[in-house]
Protein backbone atom coordinates (compact mmCIF):
# COMPACT_ATOMS: atom_id res chain seq x y z
CA UNK A 1 0.00 0.00 0.00
CA UNK A 2 1.44 3.43 -0.63
CA UNK A 3 -0.04 5.82 1.97
CA UNK A 4 0.04 8.91 -0.47
CA UNK A 5 -2.14 7.23 -3.14
CA UNK A 6 -4.40 6.21 -0.15
CA UNK A 7 -4.83 9.81 0.87
CA UNK A 8 -5.45 10.88 -3.28
CA UNK A 9 -7.34 8.70 -3.11
CA UNK A 10 -10.01 10.75 -0.41
CA UNK A 11 -8.49 13.97 -1.49
CA UNK A 12 -10.39 13.46 -4.67
CA UNK A 13 -13.60 12.53 -3.09
CA UNK A 14 -13.42 8.65 -4.04
CA UNK A 15 -14.45 6.19 -1.52
CA UNK A 16 -11.74 3.82 0.40
CA UNK A 17 -11.80 0.49 -0.06
CA UNK A 18 -12.69 -1.36 3.14
CA UNK A 19 -8.60 -2.61 3.21
CA UNK A 20 -7.39 0.42 2.55
CA UNK A 21 -9.32 2.38 5.46
CA UNK A 22 -8.06 -0.89 7.44
CA UNK A 23 -4.63 -0.61 6.72
CA UNK A 24 -4.03 2.92 7.16
CA UNK A 25 -5.79 3.29 11.01
CA UNK A 26 -4.48 -0.06 11.57
CA UNK A 27 -0.84 1.76 10.58
CA UNK A 28 -1.20 4.54 12.22
CA UNK A 29 -2.15 3.47 15.35
CA UNK A 30 1.04 1.04 15.24
CA UNK A 31 3.47 3.87 15.01
CA UNK A 32 4.65 2.88 11.31
CA UNK A 33 2.19 5.73 9.46
CA UNK A 34 3.45 8.94 10.65
CA UNK A 35 0.85 11.99 12.10
CA UNK A 36 1.89 13.87 8.93
CA UNK A 37 0.07 11.21 6.88
CA UNK A 38 -2.38 10.85 8.79
CA UNK A 39 -3.56 14.41 9.50
CA UNK A 40 -3.70 14.88 5.88
CA UNK A 41 -6.41 12.02 5.90
CA UNK A 42 -7.93 13.50 8.67
CA UNK A 43 -8.49 16.66 6.75
CA UNK A 44 -9.55 15.09 3.47
CA UNK A 45 -12.20 13.33 5.21
CA UNK A 46 -13.13 17.02 6.69
CA UNK A 47 -13.76 18.04 3.37
CA UNK A 48 -14.86 15.28 1.64
CA UNK A 49 -16.72 12.90 4.42
CA UNK A 50 -17.31 9.22 4.20
CA UNK A 51 -20.01 6.61 2.41
CA UNK A 52 -22.03 4.70 4.74
CA UNK A 53 -19.64 2.16 3.81
CA UNK A 54 -16.21 3.55 4.50
CA UNK A 55 -17.65 5.05 8.26
CA UNK A 56 -18.74 1.14 9.27
CA UNK A 57 -15.22 0.50 8.17
CA UNK A 58 -13.83 2.76 10.12
CA UNK A 59 -15.77 2.08 13.41
CA UNK A 60 -15.31 -1.25 13.14
CA UNK A 61 -10.92 -0.98 12.77
CA UNK A 62 -11.14 1.03 15.44
CA UNK A 63 -12.79 -0.62 17.80
CA UNK A 64 -10.54 -3.62 16.91
CA UNK A 65 -7.82 -1.72 17.59
CA UNK A 66 -8.12 -1.75 21.42
CA UNK A 67 -9.58 -4.41 23.75
CA UNK A 68 -13.76 -5.11 24.45
CA UNK A 69 -15.45 -5.16 27.75
CA UNK A 70 -17.90 -8.30 28.28
CA UNK A 71 -20.54 -7.65 30.11
CA UNK A 72 -22.20 -10.66 28.88
CA UNK A 73 -22.35 -12.06 32.83
CA UNK A 74 -24.32 -8.94 34.17
CA UNK A 75 -27.99 -9.65 34.57
CA UNK A 76 -28.59 -5.73 34.86
CA UNK A 77 -28.76 -3.70 31.96
CA UNK A 78 -25.77 -2.30 30.78
CA UNK A 79 -25.94 0.86 29.27
CA UNK A 80 -23.87 4.48 28.81
CA UNK A 81 -24.62 8.39 27.50
CA UNK A 82 -22.30 10.42 25.55
CA UNK A 83 -22.74 13.78 24.50
CA UNK A 84 -21.21 15.68 21.73
CA UNK A 85 -19.34 17.99 23.74
CA UNK A 86 -20.37 21.88 25.31
CA UNK A 87 -19.81 24.03 27.97
CA UNK A 88 -21.40 23.73 31.41
CA UNK A 89 -21.63 20.14 30.43
CA UNK A 90 -21.57 18.16 33.77
CA UNK A 91 -24.60 15.91 33.05
CA UNK A 92 -22.62 12.54 33.16
CA UNK A 93 -21.54 13.25 36.65
CA UNK A 94 -24.97 13.11 37.42
CA UNK A 95 -26.59 10.48 35.50
CA UNK A 96 -24.26 7.57 36.04
CA UNK A 97 -24.99 7.90 39.70
CA UNK A 98 -28.34 8.36 39.42
CA UNK A 99 -28.97 5.91 36.69
CA UNK A 100 -26.70 2.99 38.85
CA UNK A 101 -28.72 3.95 41.83
CA UNK A 102 -31.75 2.67 39.90
CA UNK A 103 -30.28 -0.57 39.02
CA UNK A 104 -28.80 0.13 35.59
CA UNK A 105 -24.89 -0.54 35.10
CA UNK A 106 -23.00 2.10 33.82
CA UNK A 107 -19.46 1.84 32.15
CA UNK A 108 -18.66 4.78 31.37
CA UNK A 109 -15.51 6.29 29.48
CA UNK A 110 -15.09 9.36 28.82
CA UNK A 111 -13.33 12.20 27.30
CA UNK A 112 -10.89 14.67 28.39
CA UNK A 113 -11.28 18.93 27.25
CA UNK A 114 -11.34 18.64 23.03
CA UNK A 115 -11.07 22.10 21.65
CA UNK A 116 -13.12 24.94 23.25
CA UNK A 117 -15.16 22.17 25.41
CA UNK A 118 -14.77 20.75 28.76
CA UNK A 119 -14.01 17.70 29.49
CA UNK A 120 -15.50 15.13 32.13
CA UNK A 121 -12.37 13.26 32.99
CA UNK A 122 -10.80 16.83 33.76
CA UNK A 123 -13.81 17.64 36.11
CA UNK A 124 -13.30 14.20 38.32
CA UNK A 125 -9.61 14.43 38.70
CA UNK A 126 -10.26 17.89 40.48
CA UNK A 127 -11.24 15.54 43.45
CA UNK A 128 -8.23 14.67 45.16
CA UNK A 129 -7.07 11.18 44.90
CA UNK A 130 -9.65 10.56 41.93
CA UNK A 131 -8.39 7.80 39.45
CA UNK A 132 -9.64 8.32 35.91
CA UNK A 133 -6.71 6.29 34.18
CA UNK A 134 -6.60 2.67 35.14
CA UNK A 135 -6.56 -0.62 33.40
CA UNK A 136 -9.22 -1.56 31.98
CA UNK A 137 -9.88 -5.46 34.61
CA UNK A 138 -9.92 -2.61 37.20
CA UNK A 139 -12.44 -0.46 35.59
CA UNK A 140 -14.33 -3.24 35.54
CA UNK A 141 -14.58 -4.24 38.67
CA UNK A 142 -15.61 -1.29 40.23
CA UNK A 143 -18.38 -0.94 37.35
CA UNK A 144 -19.16 -4.86 38.67
CA UNK A 145 -19.10 -3.66 41.95
CA UNK A 146 -20.97 -0.49 42.54
CA UNK A 147 -22.48 -0.26 38.66
CA UNK A 148 -20.93 2.81 37.75
CA UNK A 149 -17.67 4.02 37.36
CA UNK A 150 -16.08 6.51 34.83
CA UNK A 151 -12.57 6.63 33.31
CA UNK A 152 -10.52 8.51 30.71
CA UNK A 153 -9.98 6.42 27.61
CA UNK A 154 -7.35 3.81 28.20
CA UNK A 155 -4.37 3.25 25.28
CA UNK A 156 -6.73 -0.03 25.64
CA UNK A 157 -9.55 0.57 24.34
CA UNK A 158 -10.10 1.72 20.93
CA UNK A 159 -6.31 2.61 20.37
CA UNK A 160 -7.49 4.25 17.27
CA UNK A 161 -9.19 6.91 18.58
CA UNK A 162 -6.68 7.69 21.57
CA UNK A 163 -4.27 9.18 18.76
CA UNK A 164 -6.84 10.33 16.53
CA UNK A 165 -8.69 12.53 18.47
CA UNK A 166 -5.52 14.09 19.60
CA UNK A 167 -4.07 14.79 16.06
CA UNK A 168 -8.12 16.08 15.16
CA UNK A 169 -7.59 18.78 18.17
CA UNK A 170 -4.58 20.02 16.69
CA UNK A 171 -5.60 20.03 12.87
CA UNK A 172 -9.09 21.16 13.10
CA UNK A 173 -10.77 18.34 12.14
CA UNK A 174 -12.66 17.76 14.99
CA UNK A 175 -16.12 19.18 13.10
CA UNK A 176 -16.44 16.23 11.00
CA UNK A 177 -19.69 13.59 10.91
CA UNK A 178 -18.41 10.80 10.06
CA UNK A 179 -14.75 11.21 12.37
CA UNK A 180 -17.12 12.31 15.49
CA UNK A 181 -19.70 9.16 14.81
CA UNK A 182 -16.19 6.76 14.69
CA UNK A 183 -14.72 8.40 17.49
CA UNK A 184 -17.81 8.35 19.57
CA UNK A 185 -19.23 5.34 18.43
CA UNK A 186 -16.14 2.84 18.78
CA UNK A 187 -15.96 3.71 22.51
CA UNK A 188 -19.26 3.13 23.36
CA UNK A 189 -19.26 -0.11 21.77
CA UNK A 190 -16.27 -1.28 23.51
CA UNK A 191 -17.54 -1.16 26.13
CA UNK A 192 -19.95 -4.02 25.62
CA UNK A 193 -22.98 -2.00 26.34
CA UNK A 194 -26.30 -3.08 25.19
CA UNK A 195 -28.52 0.52 25.63
CA UNK A 196 -26.90 4.10 24.87
CA UNK A 197 -28.56 7.85 24.50
CA UNK A 198 -26.72 10.94 22.81
CA UNK A 199 -26.74 14.14 23.56
CA UNK A 200 -25.89 15.62 20.37
CA UNK A 201 -25.75 19.64 21.05
CA UNK A 202 -26.64 22.20 18.93
CA UNK A 203 -26.12 26.02 18.41
CA UNK A 204 -22.95 28.39 19.06
CA UNK A 205 -20.74 26.82 21.98
CA UNK A 206 -21.53 22.67 20.09
CA UNK A 207 -19.23 21.41 17.25
CA UNK A 208 -22.80 21.22 15.21
CA UNK A 209 -23.86 24.61 14.54
CA UNK A 210 -26.88 23.65 13.17
CA UNK A 211 -30.02 22.14 13.47
CA UNK A 212 -29.38 20.23 10.42
CA UNK A 213 -25.92 19.16 11.06
CA UNK A 214 -26.85 17.47 14.22
CA UNK A 215 -29.90 16.11 12.99
CA UNK A 216 -27.38 14.61 10.06
CA UNK A 217 -24.70 13.18 13.17
CA UNK A 218 -27.59 12.38 15.41
CA UNK A 219 -29.31 9.90 12.59
CA UNK A 220 -26.02 8.64 11.33
CA UNK A 221 -25.09 7.68 15.63
CA UNK A 222 -28.02 6.10 15.72
CA UNK A 223 -27.89 3.83 12.23
CA UNK A 224 -23.98 2.52 13.43
CA UNK A 225 -25.78 1.63 16.84
CA UNK A 226 -28.50 -0.14 15.50
CA UNK A 227 -26.21 -2.22 13.33
CA UNK A 228 -23.43 -3.01 16.30
CA UNK A 229 -26.46 -3.91 18.27
CA UNK A 230 -27.03 -1.41 20.42
CA UNK A 231 -29.96 0.11 21.04
CA UNK A 232 -29.27 4.23 20.58
CA UNK A 233 -31.69 6.87 21.52
CA UNK A 234 -30.96 10.25 20.48
CA UNK A 235 -31.55 13.67 22.13
CA UNK A 236 -30.89 17.41 20.57
CA UNK A 237 -30.40 19.82 22.71
CA UNK A 238 -29.27 23.54 22.49
CA UNK A 239 -25.82 24.54 23.27
CA UNK A 240 -25.93 28.57 22.33
CA UNK A 241 -25.47 29.33 26.23
CA UNK A 242 -24.06 27.46 28.68
CA UNK A 243 -25.48 24.63 30.78
CA UNK A 244 -26.17 25.83 34.56
CA UNK A 245 -24.75 28.67 36.33
CA UNK A 246 -21.21 27.52 36.83
CA UNK A 247 -19.11 26.68 33.81
CA UNK A 248 -15.24 25.19 34.58
CA UNK A 249 -13.60 22.42 36.67
CA UNK A 250 -13.97 21.98 40.06
CA UNK A 251 -17.09 24.06 40.09
CA UNK A 252 -18.70 21.69 37.83
CA UNK A 253 -18.02 19.19 40.67
CA UNK A 254 -19.75 21.21 43.41
CA UNK A 255 -22.93 22.15 40.87
CA UNK A 256 -23.10 18.31 39.98
CA UNK A 257 -23.00 17.50 43.55
CA UNK A 258 -25.88 20.24 43.83
CA UNK A 259 -27.88 18.53 41.20
CA UNK A 260 -27.50 15.12 42.96
CA UNK A 261 -28.45 17.05 46.24
CA UNK A 262 -31.90 18.30 44.79
CA UNK A 263 -30.97 21.81 44.65
CA UNK A 264 -29.21 21.96 41.02
CA UNK A 265 -30.03 24.44 38.40
CA UNK A 266 -33.30 23.57 36.61
CA UNK A 267 -31.88 23.35 32.92
CA UNK A 268 -28.89 21.32 33.92
CA UNK A 269 -31.75 18.75 35.62
CA UNK A 270 -33.76 18.81 32.40
CA UNK A 271 -31.26 17.37 30.28
CA UNK A 272 -30.25 14.96 32.70
CA UNK A 273 -33.76 13.86 33.23
CA UNK A 274 -34.70 13.82 29.79
CA UNK A 275 -31.23 11.76 28.95
CA UNK A 276 -31.84 9.43 31.68
CA UNK A 277 -35.80 8.51 31.36
CA UNK A 278 -34.29 7.47 27.87
CA UNK A 279 -32.56 5.03 29.40
CA UNK A 280 -34.85 3.84 31.84
CA UNK A 281 -37.47 3.17 28.84
CA UNK A 282 -34.73 1.19 27.12
CA UNK A 283 -34.07 -0.74 30.07
CA UNK A 284 -37.57 -1.41 30.59
CA UNK A 285 -36.93 0.25 34.36
CA UNK A 286 -40.32 2.83 33.18
CA UNK A 287 -43.12 2.10 30.51
CA UNK A 288 -42.78 6.18 29.32
CA UNK A 289 -40.86 9.48 30.40
CA UNK A 290 -43.39 10.36 32.95
CA UNK A 291 -42.88 7.50 35.12
CA UNK A 292 -39.20 7.22 34.56
CA UNK A 293 -38.95 11.34 35.68
CA UNK A 294 -40.72 10.41 38.80
CA UNK A 295 -38.63 6.98 39.77
CA UNK A 296 -34.88 9.49 39.19
CA UNK A 297 -36.67 12.59 41.32
CA UNK A 298 -37.15 10.23 44.22
CA UNK A 299 -33.91 8.71 43.91
CA UNK A 300 -32.68 12.14 43.83
CA UNK A 301 -34.43 13.29 46.92
CA UNK A 302 -33.97 10.35 48.91
CA UNK A 303 -30.41 10.47 48.67
CA UNK A 304 -29.48 7.15 47.22
CA UNK A 305 -28.25 8.95 43.77
CA UNK A 306 -25.92 11.25 46.01
CA UNK A 307 -24.63 8.44 48.04
CA UNK A 308 -23.99 6.41 44.88
CA UNK A 309 -21.76 9.20 43.38
CA UNK A 310 -19.81 8.96 46.95
CA UNK A 311 -19.60 5.46 46.16
CA UNK A 312 -18.10 6.19 42.80
CA UNK A 313 -15.68 8.95 43.82
CA UNK A 314 -14.37 6.48 46.81
CA UNK A 315 -14.09 3.42 45.02
CA UNK A 316 -12.10 5.38 42.34
CA UNK A 317 -9.95 6.64 45.13
CA UNK A 318 -11.18 10.39 45.46
CA UNK A 319 -11.35 12.02 49.01
CA UNK A 320 -15.55 12.13 49.37
CA UNK A 321 -15.31 14.24 51.83
CA UNK A 322 -14.51 17.38 50.67
CA UNK A 323 -17.45 17.04 48.16
CA UNK A 324 -19.11 19.90 49.42
CA UNK A 325 -15.99 21.90 50.36
CA UNK A 326 -13.55 23.66 48.14
CA UNK A 327 -10.53 21.82 48.18
CA UNK A 328 -9.85 24.84 44.81
CA UNK A 329 -10.13 27.93 46.02
CA UNK A 330 -9.18 30.29 43.06
CA UNK A 331 -6.60 32.83 43.56
CA UNK A 332 -8.44 35.72 41.19
CA UNK A 333 -11.76 37.10 40.69
CA UNK A 334 -13.20 39.00 38.25
CA UNK A 335 -16.52 39.97 37.12
CA UNK A 336 -17.97 41.18 33.58
CA UNK A 337 -19.59 43.87 33.58
CA UNK A 338 -22.65 44.91 31.52
CA UNK A 339 -21.33 47.66 28.90
CA UNK A 340 -25.29 49.07 28.96
CA UNK A 341 -28.69 48.55 29.74
CA UNK A 342 -30.26 46.01 27.88
CA UNK A 343 -31.65 42.04 27.37
CA UNK A 344 -29.38 39.36 26.49
CA UNK A 345 -29.54 38.49 22.92
CA UNK A 346 -26.53 35.63 22.53
CA UNK A 347 -23.95 34.27 23.90
CA UNK A 348 -21.46 32.80 21.41
CA UNK A 349 -20.61 30.17 23.72
CA UNK A 350 -17.48 28.86 21.46
CA UNK A 351 -15.99 32.22 22.40
CA UNK A 352 -16.99 31.51 25.66
CA UNK A 353 -15.34 28.17 25.77
CA UNK A 354 -11.93 29.60 23.92
CA UNK A 355 -11.95 32.22 26.93
CA UNK A 356 -12.14 29.73 29.59
CA UNK A 357 -9.08 27.56 28.14
CA UNK A 358 -7.29 31.09 28.56
CA UNK A 359 -8.64 30.65 32.00
CA UNK A 360 -6.70 27.15 32.73
CA UNK A 361 -10.33 25.12 32.08
CA UNK A 362 -9.17 23.21 28.76
CA UNK A 363 -6.07 22.81 27.05
CA UNK A 364 -4.12 24.64 24.24
CA UNK A 365 -2.05 22.14 23.94
CA UNK A 366 -1.90 18.65 23.86
CA UNK A 367 0.42 18.67 27.41
CA UNK A 368 -1.16 21.57 29.24
CA UNK A 369 -2.27 21.62 32.63
CA UNK A 370 -5.55 22.04 33.68
CA UNK A 371 -6.20 24.69 36.52
CA UNK A 372 -8.70 22.73 38.58
CA UNK A 373 -9.83 26.67 40.48
CA UNK A 374 -10.83 27.54 37.08
CA UNK A 375 -14.73 28.81 36.21
CA UNK A 376 -17.10 31.00 35.64
CA UNK A 377 -20.36 31.81 37.89
CA UNK A 378 -23.18 32.99 35.37
CA UNK A 379 -25.77 35.32 36.72
CA UNK A 380 -27.27 36.03 33.64
CA UNK A 381 -28.03 34.26 30.36
CA UNK A 382 -30.09 35.01 27.45
CA UNK A 383 -33.35 36.46 27.83
CA UNK A 384 -31.88 38.46 31.26
CA UNK A 385 -32.49 41.85 31.73
CA UNK A 386 -29.09 43.71 32.59
CA UNK A 387 -28.70 47.09 34.14
CA UNK A 388 -24.94 49.10 33.00
CA UNK A 389 -22.26 47.93 35.19
CA UNK A 390 -24.29 45.44 36.36
CA UNK A 391 -22.74 41.80 36.66
CA UNK A 392 -22.92 39.37 34.19
CA UNK A 393 -20.56 36.65 35.19
CA UNK A 394 -17.49 35.87 37.57
CA UNK A 395 -14.48 34.50 35.88
CA UNK A 396 -12.27 32.91 38.85
CA UNK A 397 -8.99 30.87 38.50
CA UNK A 398 -5.63 30.87 40.09
CA UNK A 399 -3.75 32.86 37.00
CA UNK A 400 -5.24 36.84 36.42
CA UNK A 401 -4.03 37.17 33.24
CA UNK A 402 -5.99 34.15 31.92
CA UNK A 403 -9.04 35.68 33.39
CA UNK A 404 -7.83 39.44 31.11
CA UNK A 405 -7.66 36.96 27.96
CA UNK A 406 -10.76 35.46 28.45
CA UNK A 407 -12.69 39.03 29.45
CA UNK A 408 -11.64 39.95 26.12
CA UNK A 409 -13.42 36.73 24.32
CA UNK A 410 -16.83 37.67 26.34
CA UNK A 411 -16.69 41.29 25.49
CA UNK A 412 -17.07 39.66 21.88
CA UNK A 413 -19.54 37.08 22.73
CA UNK A 414 -22.36 38.52 24.94
CA UNK A 415 -24.52 40.72 22.83
CA UNK A 416 -26.80 42.94 24.56
CA UNK A 417 -30.59 44.67 22.46
CA UNK A 418 -33.79 45.32 23.20
CA UNK A 419 -35.71 41.83 21.90
CA UNK A 420 -37.10 39.47 24.48
CA UNK A 421 -35.44 36.32 23.94
CA UNK A 422 -35.61 33.04 24.54
CA UNK A 423 -33.24 30.08 24.28
CA UNK A 424 -35.52 26.51 23.89
CA UNK A 425 -33.18 23.79 25.73
CA UNK A 426 -34.23 20.53 24.77
CA UNK A 427 -35.08 20.37 20.50
CA UNK A 428 -36.04 17.16 19.55
CA UNK A 429 -35.06 13.12 20.22
CA UNK A 430 -34.80 10.09 17.24
N1 LIG B 1 -16.58 13.42 21.70
C1 LIG B 1 -15.87 12.33 21.30
O1 LIG B 1 -15.69 11.37 22.04
N2 LIG B 1 -15.36 12.34 20.05
C2 LIG B 1 -15.55 13.36 19.20
O2 LIG B 1 -15.08 13.28 18.10
C3 LIG B 1 -16.29 14.49 19.62
C4 LIG B 1 -16.82 14.50 20.89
Amino acid sequence: MIPAEIIAQKRDGNPLSRENMKWFVESFTSGELPESQMASMLMAIYFNGLTEDETFALVEVMIASGEKLDFSQTTTPVVDKHSTGGIGDKISLILAPLLASAGLTLPMIAGRSLGHTGGTIDKLEAIPGFQAEVPLPKFKSWVDQIGCAIIGQTGEICTADKKMYALRDVTATVQSIPLICGSIMSKKIAEGINGLVLDVKTGSGAFMKTMEQAEQLGAWMKKIGTAFDVETDIVFTSMNQPLGQYAGVWCEVQESVDCLKDRGPKDTMDVTLALASKLMIQSKKAVDEKEAIAQLNRLISNGKAFDKFVEMVEIQGGDSSILEGNPCPPSDTINFYASKEGIIQSMDTEKIGWGMVEMGCGRKNPNDLIDFTAGVEFYHKIGSEVKKDEPIARLFNSNKSGIEKALIQFNDAIVLGDEPQDNKLILGSL
